[in-house]
């Protein structure tokens, strides 16, 4: 079996770099043609919307397509008047691909509920002044979102984290989430082992274990350390919108964010790579550390910012902690080894941190829930998420109730409540 496969990926290889050379064939659309599955049959959606990038004013709807569609999202304040329509285009062109279609809709407004459609029309491009409607349009059902603001009377979070590609542990959690009916879900990185591929992010992030996941509520995608790497990392983007940040200064940080909603500051931290870029592991190719230092500087803007400044509690979100308690345990600058926590976001960002009362720092990457607790010299809470088997694998909820923040770690196989812990409002 080995061989065989050895030899088709060797054909696949000769194939590709034969129709690349010919300028016919670009990898992304062999994978996607050999991998597409409809959602059902002969439908051209392969996943559900999955919604991302919550700003006061926008987001983004993301979903995979079976063969060569257009798509668009129809919206509006009520069920049955879906009245506006974002048609996606960037750059004067509107979306076409058999892959992955990225609508934002703008124009919205904070604490606002709406509803939604997505449309998707297969498209027989046959050349440049050829291009034709090909069939009926499909739509998915009416859903609804809510947009962040600080007005919210309530604000809730689910996290889950280091999944590997594990679907029956990825089937549990998502259900999990389902029950609990958060705000925001996290996906706290390493949602695989290396990104290889459309279908590996297909059935391991988009639509896991066939789990309806953020087509009723955002996801906030926090980049782990697997995440960025493997032959497809760079076109994680075309999934997971780059977020747009209100200062062009910090543009190139597409995977810090901030989102306020009622009491509560959300911030999304990438922590990287888990070894210095100086590691032959990386082949020259990574550059994290100038990318860790920026993030210190956006966070420091960020938590004297009003959306944040205003709000009662804030929690930081990143995958690889930026403590461990354990003597000797690798800080991702050494020769050897890998991460056990991230010295360099602790050096960049841990002041801003502390200047700021930062309540709760949510981490994962060591594949244990463990809960570093507060000390003199740090205000946070640390809690770490457990890892992708059926033994420690875990969902962290977090709510605010009666004016405290309430946070919870279920383990996802039996839902036996693992910890509880609850935070006072910031001073
Ligand atoms: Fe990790």
């Amino acid at each position: 079996m080995k061989e065989n496969h050895s030899a088709s990926r060797r054909d696949f290889m000769a194939l590709s770099g034969a129709a690349l050379a010919a300028g016919t064939l670009i990898p992304n659309q062999l994978s996607a043609n050999e991998n597409a599955k409809p959602l059902a049959p002969d439908s051209l959606f392969s996943s559900p919307v999955i919604l991302q990038n919550p700003t006061e004013n926008s987001i983004t709807a993301a979903w995979t397509l079976s063969n060569f569609a257009t798509g668009w999202i129809e919206w509006g304040t009520a069920p049955d008047k879906l009245d506006q329509k974002a048609c996606g285009a960037k750059y004067g062109l509107k979306p076409y691909s058999n892959r992955v279609i990225q609508v934002t809709i703008n124009g919205l407004k904070p604490n606002t509920t709406y509803f939604y459609r997505a449309a998707a029309s297969a498209v027989d491009f046959r050349g440049a002044y050829d291009i034709r409607p090909a069939g009926e349009t499909e739509f998915t059902k009416v859903l609804s979102f809510t947009t962040p603001g600080p007005n919210a009377n309530s604000a809730s979070f689910a996290v889950v984290n280091d999944t590997h590609h594990v679907q029956d542990v990825m089937a549990l959690e998502f259900a999990k989430i389902r029950e609990l009916k958060p705000d925001y879900t996290f996906w706290n990185g390493d949602s695989v082992n290396s990104v290889e591929g459309h279908e590996m992010l297909l059935k391991n992030v988009i639509f896991p274990a066939n789990c309806e996941v953020a087509n009723d509520h955002p996801l906030l995608f926090v980049r782990g350390n697997h995440d960025t790497r493997g032959h497809w990392a760079r076109y994680y983007p075309e999934y997971f919108t780059p977020w747009k940040q209100d200062d062009p200064e910090f543009d190139d940080l597409g995977y810090s964010f901030v989102v306020r909603h009622g009491d509560l500051a959300m911030i999304g931290l990438d922590t990287g790579e888990d070894k210095p870029d100086f590691r032959k592991e990386w082949g020259g190719l990574a550059e994290f550390e100038p990318y860790i230092a920026k993030q210190g500087e956006w966070l420091k803007k960020v938590l004297n910012s009003e959306k944040v400044k205003t709000a009662k509690f804030v929690v930081a979100f990143c995958h690889i902690p930026l403590f461990d308690p354990r003597p000797g345990a690798n800080p991702g600058t050494l020769e050897t080894g890998h991460s056990a926590w991230k010295k360099l976001g602790a050096d960049f960002w841990g002041p801003a941190l502390q200047d700021a009362g930062v309540q709760l720092v949510v981490a994962a990457h060591v594949h244990r829930h463990r809960i570093d607790e507060p000390t003199p010299e740090r205000c946070w809470t640390q809690i770490t998420g457990g890892g992708c088997s059926m033994k420690d694998a875990t969902v962290i909820h977090g709510a605010i109730v009666d004016g405290k923040l309430k946070v919870t770690t279920y383990f996802a196989a039996t839902g036996e409540v693992l910890s509880e812990r609850t935070f006072e409002p910031r001073a």
